[in-house]
């Protein structure tokens, strides 16, 4: 039997450039109706290279448009990642005519200075749009921030800080984060810098994220900083931890519970491999008020040996950020953007499912499994290990699932189709921890074609993973080492794009 490649691995539903090399979303904003996602791009090859920015724009954040190029490399270097903001009072002074202007915040890579060992290679620019994101001229004053003599000093997220009445900008330098404030976004004050010992930093600090939200339930507003690095995630490689805490205009304070962080803690957006660099939209109406995340699909291990050649790496699909209180402390949760419910079709919910042995759940003559979403409660847990699998009739296997007696998630590729394109593939099964006391457990399972998002006790732990199986998925089944249990609700819908 010929076995899957290539265009058959390219996902249903999530952000794929249509050609070539994809890494970390970037400058998204939301403007007049649109959701716009920039992302780094290499056009003309399926590795990293020169770096420019592609532009999608979606009306939802579940479809994409890909545009033309939006912004490309120049003398002065790659552009590299970083943010875009709505600049409504046109504090920068680039609107023209009535027109807002958007402004994107970027990187300038140099590469010559690179290869000379130079280590000031990277500093902060701008450019702005007055078509509403379509087309950009950059700042010729640029750089906005010189590089200070740090080697890795890039990833510029900027955000509105509505409390202080100032732009904010979170950047990422070696393995920590600065803060940097400007009444224009072209003059940029140092205000302070956090990370030095708390958090893990295994690796580079890379694409922060940094904003105010409310604490679910409450009136209480908390700052979060979301700060991706490579390597050193939860499962290896790249991974993105947060912190919750306070902030004064110029300095970000954790609470006290993540003051003294150390390298092996809970506090990560996602715990599987493949969600990286992921960061919020901007301009999200007030009224509305949701922070809306999306991140790579993808890790730097293997992203450019992955067994697709047209194009390589997607997105995962949008997602809700809430923050809740957790005890003495808060957590982020996460589920996807309602907007996907928007394409259910066929579906088939079914209560009260006894489990005893194996026992089949979905079958794909009956749902896609390559385009679903499932959805399960269980509402007494007992200490067994909750086992999904899915399989095809070539002998491929994707096993996940939650261990009680561990209080642990788990996902298993190892032998989900090809691995043999990295030795940091499926080298070892991913877990995550249990962070819900909740007597029972519910989860969404999101299924593309190569990837797999769960969302578990209302999104307080999540996972996502991509895989290649050599043949589509044909059947979803559960299984219980220990007791019998009963599922006391599943449902489960065909996605339609
Ligand atoms: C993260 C990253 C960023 C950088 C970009 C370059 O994946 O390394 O720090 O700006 O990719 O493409």
């Amino acid at each position: 039997m010929e076995v899957q490649k290539d265009e058959d691995f390219r996902p249903n539903f999530h952000f794929t450039p249509e050609k070539n090399w994809m890494n970390d979303p970037n400058g998204m904003f939301f403007y007049n109706g649109y959701f716009h996602l920039y992302f780094q791009h290499y056009p003309d090859d399926n590795v990293w290279g020169p770096m420019h920015w592609g532009h999608a724009i979606s009306t939802d954040m579940i479809t994409w448009k890909e545009q033309p190029i939006a912004i490309y490399p120049d003398e002065k270097g790659y552009i590299f990642s970083g943010s875009a903001v709505v600049d409504n009072n046109n504090t920068s002074g680039f609107g023209k005519d009535g027109k807002v202007p958007i402004v994107a915040i970027f990187t300038y890579h140099d590469p010559k200075g690179e290869e000379a060992g130079e280590t000031d290679y990277q500093s902060q620019a701008i450019a702005y749009s007055l078509d509403e994101g379509k087309t950009w001229t950059k700042y010729e004053g640029n750089p906005v921030i010189e590089n200070p003599g740090i080697k890795d000093f890039r990833d510029p997220k900027v955000t509105w800080d509505g409390i202080h009445q100032q732009w904010v900008m979170v950047l990422a330098a070696d393995d920590k984060s600065l803060f940097y404030t400007s009444q224009n976004l072209k003059e940029w004050e140092l205000a302070s810098e956090f990370g030095k010992g708390v958090g893990a930093h295994g690796g580079v600090w890379e694409c922060p994220d940094f904003f105010p939200m409310y604490v679910e339930g409450s009136d209480e507003v908390k700052w979060v900083l979301i700060q991706s690095l490579n390597p050193g995630g939860y499962n290896g490689g790249s991974g993105t931890q947060y912190f919750v805490g306070d902030f004064d205009g110029k300095e970000f304070t954790p609470v006290k519970e993540m003051q003294d962080l150390g390298e092996d803690h809970h506090y990560w957006i996602d715990f599987g491999k493949d969600n990286y660099a992921g960061v919020t939209w901007a301009n999200i109406p007030e009224e509305n008020g949701r922070k809306l995340f999306i991140g790579w699909m993808s890790n730097w291990l293997y992203a450019q040996k992955v067994p697709t050649e047209s194009w390589r790496s997607a997105m995962t699909v949008a997602r809700e950020l809430k923050l809740e209180k957790k005890g003495d402390s808060y957590i982020i949760t996460s589920v996807p953007a309602e907007e996907l419910q928007n394409y259910r079709s066929i579906n088939y919910k079914e209560d009260n499912v006894k489990i005893k042995g194996t026992t089949k759940l979905i079958d794909s003559s009956r749902i896609d499994l390559a385009s679903a979403e499932i959805r399960f409660n269980i509402s007494e847990l007992k200490q067994t290990n909750y086992k999904f699998r899915l399989s095809n009739s070539q002998g491929d296997e994707l096993i996940f699932g939650y261990d009680h007696s561990k209080k642990e998630f788990y996902l298993d590729r190892s032998e989900a189709g090809q691995t043999d394109f990295s030795d940091d593939f499926a080298n070892k099964i991913s877990t995550a921890p249990r962070l819900s006391d909740a007597e029972g457990l519910n989860g969404i399972i999101i299924l593309d074609k190569t990837s797999i998002e769960l969302f578990f006790d209302d999104g307080k732990t999540v996972m996502t993973e991509i895989f290649f199986p050599n043949y589509p998925w044909e059947q979803l089944s559960i299984s219980s080492e220990g007791d019998e249990f009963s599922m006391d609700h599943i449902e489960a819908y065909q996605l339609k794009f």
